[in-house]
């Protein structure tokens, strides 16, 4: 039976934990297209710094981070009634339940800010298991941009544009 998982904001005492559920997805390089030698203190910047922004964790009992999820404006201004979001769970913790927990969190969050829908903007298309986890939850892919993302193992592939409203 999985521990049980804790959804929370984040402070910026969680972030050594936020950091080692990132860093291995990131260097990773299949799922984000963030530079896969990127520094922590950019990562820092990145997930938690942009305008807006409202990092959630997934801890269990102990406190150990094993998710995180971050949303926010997806434009500025005459956007910024669409959320943008993004999800990592650590691998050692994948296939647990914490990235549907992240997603129904980061959705009531996001809905209760008063965001209208929510986009995302580069679903790699390969990430199979995340495309099926969004569309359960109501997301539709509005269009796929042809070899947007060069994947370390299946080069040129397709970023889909998701989007659900809230
Ligand atoms: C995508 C991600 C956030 C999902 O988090 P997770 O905690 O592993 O997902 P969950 O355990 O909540 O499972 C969600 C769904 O994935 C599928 N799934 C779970 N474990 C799986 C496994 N071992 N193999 C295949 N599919 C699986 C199931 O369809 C599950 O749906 P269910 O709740 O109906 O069973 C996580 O894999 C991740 O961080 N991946 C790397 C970063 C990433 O891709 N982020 C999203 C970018 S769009």
């Amino acid at each position: 039976m999985s521990a049980p998982v804790h959804l929370r904001d984040a402070t910026p005492a969680d972030w050594p934990g936020v950091w080692r559920v990132l860093e291995p997805v990131l260097r990773a390089g299949e799922t984000y297209a963030y530079p896969r030698d990127i520094t922590e203190d950019d990562a820092r910047a990145a997930w938690t710094g942009s305008p807006g922004v409202r990092v959630l964790v997934a801890v269990d009992d102990a406190g150990t981070v094993l998710g995180t999820a971050k949303y926010l404006p997806n434009h500025p201004g005459a956007g910024a009634h669409v959320a943008n979001a993004s999800f990592v769970v650590a691998p050692d913790a994948a296939g647990r339940g914490v990235g549907r927990a992240l997603a129904r969190a980061v959705l009531d969050g996001a809905r209760a800010d008063g965001y209208r829908a929510m986009q995302f903007n580069a679903v790699v298309e390969t990430n199979t298991r995340a495309v099926a986890l969004w569309e359960s939850l109501g997301f539709a892919v509005l269009a796929t941009v042809p070899e947007a993302f060069d994947h370390p193992v299946h080069g040129l592939v397709g970023l889909h544009v998701m989007h659900r409203a809230l």
